[in-house]
């Protein structure tokens, strides 16, 4: 793979429509951080600022695990977005962020990309990246932090435990990461907009679009409890269905979902 184009601020405003260029206030852009979401969360005045790393060291994944995060050409992206008021429906808003992205792929030239209840997103059945969102303070300010595997190396990537896969490894050529950024910000900044005025009724129809574990047969960890069946959509709080074999269905607000293999 050639070399990596570095992370430029003035790139990716110029792939940004100009009214959403006008919603943002700054991109800061660090050769090296602990983790953009951690330092977005601690700048009270940087609403609508996003904030770019070429390598964390303390990056931070969903359920307190870890985000590798080396000087590869990935994407370490955070954005701190500021409601007016906690909306209604904030528990969705994960869900909202990761058809964003996954939008933003396929305005990129990406086919066959697929979220995984809640905002994990996937190609192939491999992690392509995650999503993590942490609420600020005041409440109605959340930092948005999307992490993307654009340059990971195979063979020095040893210690990341689940199945994963990478853009530049699937398109075969590097990414032009500046055209990426602007992509999610292009959808982003727009459903964040549109987000007090949430549908559940208009989003699942979005979501069935990206919805990698439908019909599948799963496996679910809640607390201690360990249970299989089968994955049916979201339900009107956006939570996700599962049927099981004695014609029970459950809905998990938060949960460890793997997909077990059917023999
Ligand atoms: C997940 O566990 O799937 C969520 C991963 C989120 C990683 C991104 S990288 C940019 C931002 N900064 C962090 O420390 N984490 C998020």
């Amino acid at each position: 793979m050639s070399a990596v184009i570095p992370l430029n601020q003035d790139q990716i405003l110029t792939e940004l429509a100009p009214e959403l260029q006008a919603v943002l206030q700054q991109i800061y852009i660090f050769p090296s951080l602990d983790s953009t979401n951690t330092w977005l969360l601690e700048q009270p005045q940087a609403c609508f600022c996003v904030c770019l790393a070429e390598e964390q060291t303390a990056g931070r994944g969903r359920r307190g695990r870890v985000w590798q995060s080396p000087n590869m050409g990935n994407i370490y992206f955070s954005l701190r977005w500021c409601f007016q008021q906690v909306p209604a429906n904030y528990a969705c808003l994960g869900l909202v962020v990761g058809v964003a992205v996954a939008e933003a792929l396929a305005a990129y030239g990406l086919q066959g990309q697929m979220l995984k209840w809640p905002n994990d997103i996937y190609y192939q059945g491999q992690k392509l990246g995650g999503i993590l969102l942490q609420t600020a303070q005041p409440l109605q300010q959340v930092v948005i932090g999307i992490g993307l595997n654009t340059g990971m190396q195979r063979d020095t990537m040893t210690h990341i435990e689940q199945a994963w896969c990478d853009l530049s490894e699937i398109l075969q050529e590097s990414i032009d990461r500046n055209r990426l950024i602007a992509a999610i910000l292009q959808q982003l900044i727009p459903a964040l907009q549109a987000f007090p005025q949430f549908n559940m009724h208009t989003f699942k129809q979005q979501w069935q679009r990206w919805d990698w574990l439908v019909d599948q047969a799963v496996r679910i960890e809640a607390g201690q409890e360990i249970l299989q069946g089968k994955a049916c959509g979201l339900d009107e709080q956006g939570q996700l269905q599962v049927a099981f074999a004695d014609g029970s269905c459950r809905a998990f607000s938060s949960a460890e979902v793997s997909v077990r293999q059917v023999s």
